[in-house]
């Protein structure tokens, strides 16, 4: 009997066992998911039930759980095998915070509060913005650097990113504020930056971000600031730490202050006398908070005193004087009215359903993607089903689950389609993805009219053409090949839907200008399957011209950076092919640029200096080189006593950067570099980003 017992405790312990590690792992498989690789594969709420979890299985079996349990540290953001930042310490750790989705939680917190102060306090209740943590160091008034949370010690410095956010100053105004003095804050991406952004990706065939968090934190993780720029980030500041000199008594009352010296803070936060209060004013957020333009999750609830702050202290991973309410996952429920399945310029078919409209995060949706064949099999989706809608990618949302007992008896399996939906092509399936793609890309209509979209797109040709115009011009058959855009007349164009005289001009104003696009934005422009806009730059710089680039054998082409298997045969293949060889021959008889440019000369405001290079920029190290040559300096192969500066780009080389510091020569950022070279002050872009007037996004 005893014998019998003692099995199931140790069954039991050993299974607890297995539990925690197992949960442990996955915990940090997830955690690295969403911090690092900015690509999250379940939801926040699943997460934290994961979470939940493992802290009760080690509250119970304390000897099996992990020194270096997720339920002791922060999830880390850090870039772990050669990050391209520096990572410095923060002055005081960075913490998360303990959350609940629940009210009755909120009144125990209180309770645990109260229980360990004896004196009055009041919270202060803020939105909980979904963004990335940022830390901001400022001395003497000036921002110093900027910090992303990291592990909660140290942080990757992104300060040259974060000083495209304009809200953020780099020199305080007023007066009053401590010499020196952390502040942090979250860096989110409003919705409407955000489908933007994932509009371009969807166009580019590039995967777009799932939620505007990870779009947040994967920008401010991008090597080109320039590129940063253009990415629409805002931030707000919600937690100041200063030294004990700093006499303010409430966390309020700091970030009043810290508003009078021009940093942005949040306008949302509420004073409240008691947890009932606070309550009130998170329901009252329950409805509201659809309608803001930026991303929410939550509320944090914080002990106002920071004398109560003090004495309550933190655990390893959170403060014990804040907590945050996380509001559920919207989502709705909606009747599966169709599935269409679309083509993309590849040719591969993504199925979409349309859904009756029902209202979701304050926009009415009617569309749903399925993702692939693989996940319709999945979700064993059928037409007629009630089905849950989230937004995972907000503009494109998703469906998470069918709810089955609204199912119909009678409803039948989907079955994917054999033939393209577009042009009865048989569809074949890619073996390395989960899509099926239709073959036909000459003749196959939505692969036609995304060539064109590609081409004219903001990264490429950036002319002035949108979505329906296209649409119109390759059914009337006046355009079937690229160069056609170029022999329009204006019977034709002015026969468009809404095309007056001015979109007319405007689109031979963009024209023209596209023929000074440089040759590694044509090359891209091309649509040469798996080039993207890195690798087009790159081979552009390496081969020159499109002559040298067509003659180039998949073996040399792999020797280039940037180049894989599958683009070098697609390259070799796509000059194979006569039709395109006319394209780009037409092309090129237009105008078009499919010759790297010799460097102009700009300026002389480099003459006389000798820069050496290393590391990357936010343009291609060829580019650099031109653009030092253009301004008239000259660059050195190696740190030598006649270097001018080093100019360090990320992954800076540390034995050119201890060179340089051992022999006295400064060590300038690329944006130090761009302010040398342009002393009358005109900002240098990589690239034209120019918004586009006719844009017709009518994807989702
Ligand atoms: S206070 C030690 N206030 O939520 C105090 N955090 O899930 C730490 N967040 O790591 C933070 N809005 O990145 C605080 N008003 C707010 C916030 C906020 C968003 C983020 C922050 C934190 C995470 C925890």
């Amino acid at each position: 009997m005893v014998k019998f017992g003692l099995c199931i405790f140790l069954m039991e312990s050993l299974e607890a066992k297995n539990r925690i590690d197992a949960l442990t792992k996955e915990i940090e498989r997830h955690n690295r998911s969403y911090y690092v690789e900015n690509s999250p594969t379940i939801s926040d709420y699943e997460f934290d039930l994961l979470l939940k979890e493992l802290a009760s299985l080690e509250k119970l079996y304390p000897q099996y759980a992990l020194e270096n349990s997720p339920t002791k540290h922060v999830g880390s953001d850090l870039e772990t095998d050669s990050s391209p930042f520096k990572q410095e310490k923060h002055l005081h750790p960075m913490l998360s915070l303990a959350n609940t989705y629940n009210i009755q939680e909120l009144r125990e917190f209180d309770a645990r509060v109260k229980k360990s102060v004896s004196t009055a306090f009041t919270y202060n209740c803020e939105l909980k913005f979904d963004g990335s943590g940022i830390n901001l160091l400022y001395r003497d008034g000036k921002l110093v650097r900027a910090l992303t949370r990291g592990d909660g010690e140290k942080g990757d410095d992104v300060t040259r990113n974060i000083k495209t956010i304009k809200s953020i100053p780099l020199s305080l105004k007023g007066s009053g504020y401590p010499a020196e003095f952390e502040i942090r804050g979250e860096v989110y991406m409003p919705f409407e930056a955000f489908d933007r952004l994932n509009y371009d990706k969807i166009l580019n065939e590039e995967q777009p971000f799932a939620n505007p968090r990870n779009a947040a934190a994967g920008s401010l993780k991008m090597l080109s600031s320039s590129q940063v720029a253009e990415r629409g980030l805002q931030c707000v500041l919600y937690h100041l730490i200063a030294s004990e000199d700093y006499k303010t008594p409430l966390h309020s009352l700091s970030l009043k202050e810290a508003s009078s010296w021009g940093l942005p803070i949040s306008e949302y936060s509420k004073q409240c006398n008691d947890i009932e209060e606070v309550i009130s004013y998170i329901e009252s957020w329950d409805e509201r908070r659809k309608s803001l333009p930026f991303p929410t999750d939550g509320m944090v609830v914080k002990v106002d005193q920071y004398a109560i702050q003090k004495l309550l202290g933190f655990t390893s991973k959170t403060p014990r004087w804040a907590v945050a309410y996380k509001f559920k996952p919207e989502e709705a429920l909606s009747k599966v009215l169709s599935i269409d399945y679309q083509v993309g310029r590849s040719g591969a078919v993504t199925p979409v359903a349309n859904l009756e409209p029902v209202q979701l995060s304050g926009t009415v949706v009617k569309r749903a993607t399925l993702h692939n064949a693989d996940q319709m099999e999945i979700l064993d989706i059928r037409i007629g089903d009630y089905v849950y809608v989230e937004k995972g990618g907000e503009i494109i949302p998703k469906i998470t689950r069918v709810e089955l007992s609204k199912r119909e008896p009678a409803s039948e399996k989907v079955v994917f389609p054999t033939l393209c939906p577009a042009c009865s092509t048989p569809l074949v399936r890619d073996p390395q993805q989960a899509k099926f793609f239709c073959p036909n890309s000459e003749g196959c209509p939505p692969q036609i009219e995304g060539k064109f979209l590609h081409f004219a797109s903001r990264k490429a040709m950036n002319i002035n053409v949108g979505e329906v115009a296209i649409h119109q011009l390759c059914e009337r058959e006046f355009i079937k090949k690229l160069e056609d855009l170029y022999t329009l007349n204006d019977l034709q164009l002015l026969s468009l839907d809404k095309w007056k005289g001015k979109s007319v001009e405007n689109f031979r104003t963009s024209l023209e200008e596209s023929k000074k696009v440089p040759f590694g934005r044509v090359l891209y422009a091309l649509g040469i399957k798996h080039i993207g806009e890195v690798s087009a730059k790159t081979l552009a710089a390496e081969y020159k011209t499109v002559d040298a680039l067509s003659k180039a054998t998949v073996e040399q082409l792999i020797q280039t950076q940037d180049v894989g298997e599958a683009l070098a045969q697609s390259i070799v293949e796509y000059f194979k092919e006569p039709a395109n060889i006319k394209t780009v021959e037409a092309l090129r008889s237009f105008g078009l640029q499919f010759e790297e440019k010799e460097v102009e000369k700009v300026s002389d405001t480099l003459s006389g200096m000798t820069i050496m290079i290393t590391g990357n920029y936010s343009i291609s190290r060829d580019l650099m080189k031109q653009y030092i040559v253009s301004h008239g300096g000259k660059v050195g192969s190696s740190v030598s006593a006649n270097t001018t500066y080093l100019l360090a780009g990320s992954k800076a080389g540390a034995a050119k950067l201890q060179k340089a510091e051992k022999l006295g020569i400064p060590v300038i950022s690329e944006e130090e570099f761009y302010r040398i070279a342009n002393p009358n002050g005109e900002t240098f872009k990589g690239e034209s980003n120019d918004a586009k007037e006719n844009d017709e996004y009518t994807l989702f």
